[in-house]
């Protein structure tokens, strides 16, 4: 089988250019033991960054932090490039804004988005508004699907009831939901249930949002996107 981070990023790196965003997907396991042995890769982070760091108890959240800091500077970087500007992203602090919702500091015009799922964890940065998602494919809970799907999504998972394709589908509708919260940075704030991810393209809060998956063996990623490109 195909390695999954290869696929992801083959993926990716497609959907960037017609999309015209950038990104970076960090393999978190492999970054912890580089963190073990190298110290130094903390000095990608700011004061700001460090001091929220600090505050994190659980190991997993703070190399989820940390990640998450790294792919937005990396994606950061190339943007940049691409307009003939060198970045020192250890100058630009990646922050959590009140609605929780990734910003920079330094660039507040640029979109950023963050999503991890164990060991994946990507960064993007665009001039439009983005939200990604990324889960490990699992077969969701009935009272999930009641709750946060639509009637049309539960029309269309009811067809594939005891298949593989029905895993599948079911996260490639919660992760199109959750990259969508992501562009409104709502978070769960967000009618799940009102929101009909069956096609590649819904209207929420008057905008026209369009949807784009990709299933690489065991992960699912959904990047949701406003018009205009
Ligand atoms: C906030 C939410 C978007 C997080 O989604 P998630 O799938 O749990 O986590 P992800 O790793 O994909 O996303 C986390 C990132 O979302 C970003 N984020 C958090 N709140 C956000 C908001 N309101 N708007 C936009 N982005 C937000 C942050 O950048 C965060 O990363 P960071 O802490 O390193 O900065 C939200 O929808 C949520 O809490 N979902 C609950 C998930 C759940 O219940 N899952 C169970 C069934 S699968």
């Amino acid at each position: 089988m195909e390695k999954t981070e290869t696929m992801l990023k083959d993926a990716l790196n497609s959907l960037s250019e017609s999309l015209e965003f950038e990104f970076c997907l960090v393999n978190m396991m492999d970054f912890e033991r580089r963190l073990e042995k190298d110290l130094s890769l903390l000095s990608v982070l700011t004061e700001k960054e460090t001091d929220y760091l600090n505050n994190l108890k659980i190991n997993k959240n703070k190399i989820q932090w940390i990640s998450g800091r790294y792919a937005v500077k990396s994606a950061l970087f190339r943007h940049k490039l691409s307009e003939s500007t060198i970045v020192n992203t250890a100058c630009i602090d990646v922050l959590k804004g009140p609605d929780s919702a990734p910003y920079l500091s330094q660039y507040p015009e640029l979109c950023v988005s963050i999503t991890h799922s164990f060991p994946y964890c990507i960064g993007i940065v665009a001039k439009n508004k983005f939200g990604v998602d990324i889960e490990k494919i699992f077969k969701p809970e009935d009272s999930l699907i009641e709750h946060f799907y639509s009637e049309n999504e539960k029309g269309i998972l009811n067809c594939f009831k005891g298949t593989e394709e029905y895993s599948k589908k079911a996260m490639v509708f919660w992760t199109r939901k959750e990259a969508a919260s992501k562009v409104f940075k709502q978070g769960m704030k967000l009618d799940f249930k009102g929101l009909d991810t069956s096609r590649d393209r819904a209207i929420i809060n008057c905008c026209n949002i369009h949807f784009k998956s990709i299933v690489c063996n065991d992960f699912c990623v959904s990047i949701a996107f406003e018009d205009g490109i």
